[in-house]
């Protein structure tokens, strides 16, 4: 099927089906042209959150479209491709958690929402990268526990004063490999660059950026700015974005292997099947999904 056929069947499904697609930022850009809402995990967590459709199309991760399903259980949430997980989400499981909580007894446990349902369901509070230092913040507390990512809990510690962040050693395998080299070998090209860093990055990379946030973070901050030439410290989708809705501004990825992989399993045609086949439906078990809610609706009650 041509692109342009595949596009506006889509839409014509969408329609037929009261079904929106969510698109994060590192989605294939084309993802864009069908979606209704594209952005950062935080902003797509609040439209699964406030959608009156009935069918939620996530074109992003599996935590994601477990994330908008908790969030609205009454709906049909599909994830488009099942083998769209996430590496650092992999990285802590029920049981880890519970023998990283047993060394701590009563400090809260803030978990970011690149984590399983299970784990979830075992947090305080979940945050994303949007919101996280406000999360941690809002606690009030002298220590917290922060999973899966070692990086963004460092961050947030960073960010604090007088809170001790203790994290657990989880992290992104595409982010965690950014260097310090890296921004050098970029800066050395772009002297004038401003670097642009996602704080799931090691912190002696976020130590180096003129600004550090999200996804959605980081292409505002671009589109406001009076600077014209950024290197991006995160994934390639962001580039890509970016690229395509400012051309007078100079983009630097900051490695070519800033890929996603998982994320980008999805195409259109995988959108198109999700919503002639209702594939693949995402269900959370009733019980995780009940005490999952209370982190994940706390976060959302929190401002970014
Ligand atoms: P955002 O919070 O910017 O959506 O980032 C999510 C993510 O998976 C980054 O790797
Ligand atoms: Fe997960 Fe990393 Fe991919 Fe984000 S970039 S979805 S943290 S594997």
């Amino acid at each position: 099927m041509e692109h342009k056929e595949l596009v506006e069947k889509i839409q014509e499904l969408k329609k037929e089906k009261n079904a929106i697609v969510l698109a994060h930022t590192y989605q294939n850009v084309e993802i864009d042209e069908v979606a209704d809402f594209s952005g950062d995990s935080l902003y797509l967590s609040q439209q699964a959150a406030k959608t009156n459709a009935d069918v939620i199309v996530f074109a992003g991760v599996y935590f994601m479209a477990e994330t908008a399903k908790i969030l609205s259980p009454q709906k049909t949430v599909l994830l488009p491709n099942l083998s769209a997980g996430c590496a650092m989400a992999d990285k802590i499981n029920l049981e880890q958690l519970r023998t990283f909580k047993a060394k701590y007894p009563n400090t809260p446990v803030v978990c970011y929402v690149n984590s399983t349902a299970e784990v979830k369901s075992e947090s305080d509070i979940c945050c994303t990268s949007a919101n996280a230092v406000n999360v941690v913040k809002s606690l009030n507390a002298k220590e917290v526990l922060f999973v899966p990512d070692q990086h963004l809990g460092s961050y947030v510690e960073s960010q604090l004063e007088g809170v001790k962040v203790i994290t657990y050693p989880g992290f992104c395998p595409i982010h965690h490999s950014i260097t310090v080299d890296d921004v050098k070998e970029k800066k050395a090209l772009y002297p004038d660059a401003q670097v642009m860093v996602h704080p799931e990055c090691p912190k002696e990379v976020t130590q180096m950026a003129d600004f550090v946030g999200s996804t959605t973070a980081i292409i505002k901050e671009v589109k406001s700015s009076n600077k014209k030439e950024f290197i991006i410290v995160t994934e390639k989708g962001v580039v890509e974005r970016l690229e395509r809705d400012c051309s007078d501004k100079k983009f630097v990825l900051i490695n070519e292997k800033a890929i996603c992989e998982t994320m980008k399993l999805i195409k259109l045609e995988d959108i198109l099947n999700a919503l002639q086949n209702n594939e693949y439906e995402i269900t959370v078990d009733e019980s995780v999904s009940k005490r999952a809610i209370k982190a994940i609706d706390r976060m959302v009650n929190i401002n970014a």
